[in-house]
């Protein structure tokens, strides 16, 4: 699909009564990751993420027609039952982004009410379910004002709008493997939104476990759209971009014939990438901590010590996602509980697995 197919232009200029509709939409981490964009919001190279089940937002979109239309728009952003001022201005940047595409929008006020179930500053972003859980219901709009707008229309367009808002959020609606970003041996993948991985899976990647050990809770020094912007003038950016498509090429393989010891190279590898080039941009910068490091020095000695299948990959923040088949999951929750958790802030971390996408609540 074109960016153009994506303009609504609906025949009849129909205004809804008020009501609201409540979304639910989860995180994703990336196996190959997106780092370095164009406007608007197009990546450098494309990605792949597991979806996940339990870390998620939950949106729901009240919406009431202006008094009338010339009136200034209000939005209001009530996070966890308290209103969230600061919130304010990347929601009004993101609804001015997608006004060409959903140009309804101008003709309603919006309350918008958000929960994570993470903890707030837990140092998972919730950029990416934050961002689809509101575009879904954005989407919902559509779908009351034009109830013809088939399921994968619908779908492609969440995705869509989401990537306005965040990138990574593109690869928030569906699940369990979504590439976001064109690639030449996955078909239907494009740059403007995220498609589901086409090709079968090994089963050994059914039901993979995420565990989120949480290293550090605080906000982060540096954003991800500055790290983006800082690829504009990197040393190494057209190395990184290309490495990351030969990735994303191995990994389509390796998922469908389960070469697991293949997966974590490639997992690992990305996850380091990332990080360096972080601290080879100028400005540099480090977002891991000492803790970070010990944790994965941890699971390189246990792979090693009981050929395990552990492994790990980082997102833009010090957290560290230990992933592992399902089929290993009482070794490994055991060795997390005795080895790793010491690391992690107040001992806190959370266990997740693959999950199916976004679900609509009301
Ligand atoms: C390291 O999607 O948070 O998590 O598009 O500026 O909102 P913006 O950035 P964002 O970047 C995510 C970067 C990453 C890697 C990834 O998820 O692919």
């Amino acid at each position: 699909m074109r960016e153009e197919d994506f303009v609504f232009n609906s025949p009849e200029n129909r205004i809804l009564d008020d009501g609201f509709v409540t979304w639910k939409s989860p995180s994703n981490i990336a196996l190959v990751k997106y780092w370095g964009k164009s406007d608007p919001q197009i990546p450098k190279n494309p990605s792949i993420s597991f979806t996940l089940n339990n870390c998620h937002t939950i949106t729901t979109l009240e919406y009431s027609k202006k008094e009338f239309l010339s009136k200034k728009q209000v939005i209001s952003v009530i996070f966890e039952g308290k209103t969230k001022e600061e919130f304010k201005p990347k929601i009004e940047e993101f609804f001015k982004r997608i006004l060409v595409y959903v140009s309804f929008i101008a003709d309603y006020d919006f309350v918008i009410k958000t929960e994570n179930s993470f903890p707030h500053s837990s140092g998972i972003a919730s950029s990416a379910s934050g961002m689809s859980a509101l575009a879904l219901g954005i989407m919902s709009l559509e779908k009351k004002l034009n109830p013809s707008l088939e399921r994968e229309y619908f779908l492609n367009k969440a995705s869509f709008l989401s990537r306005l808002g965040s990138g990574s959020a593109a690869r928030s609606i569906e699940g369990p493997l979504v590439v976001w970003g064109k690639h030449p041996i996955i078909g239907n993948s494009s740059d403007l939104y995220g498609t589901i991985f086409p090709f079968k899976t090994d089963p050994v990647f059914e039901n993979y476990q995420d565990t989120i050990l949480l290293v550090d809770q605080g906000e982060k020094q540096v954003s991800s759209t500055i790290g983006h912007n800082l690829m504009h003038s990197h040393p190494y950016a057209e190395n990184r971009f290309a490495q990351a498509r030969k990735n994303l090429g191995k990994l389509t393989e390796v998922l469908q014939t389960g070469d697991i010891k293949e997966f974590i190279k490639i997992v690992e590898s990305e996850a380091l990438a990332l990080h360096a080039m972080m601290m080879t941009s100028d400005p540099y910068f480090i977002l891991m901590k000492p803790n970070t490091l010990k944790i994965i020095n941890k699971i390189w000695e246990f792979r090693k010590r009981t050929n395990s299948n552990i492994c790990f990959t980082l997102d833009a923040g010090a957290n560290v996602h230990v992933l592992f088949p399902n089929r290993e999951k009482k070794e490994v929750d055991l060795f997390i509980s005795n080895e790793l958790i010491s690391f992690c802030q107040n001992n806190k971390y959370i266990c997740d697995s693959l999950g199916e996408g976004a679900e609509i609540v009301i």
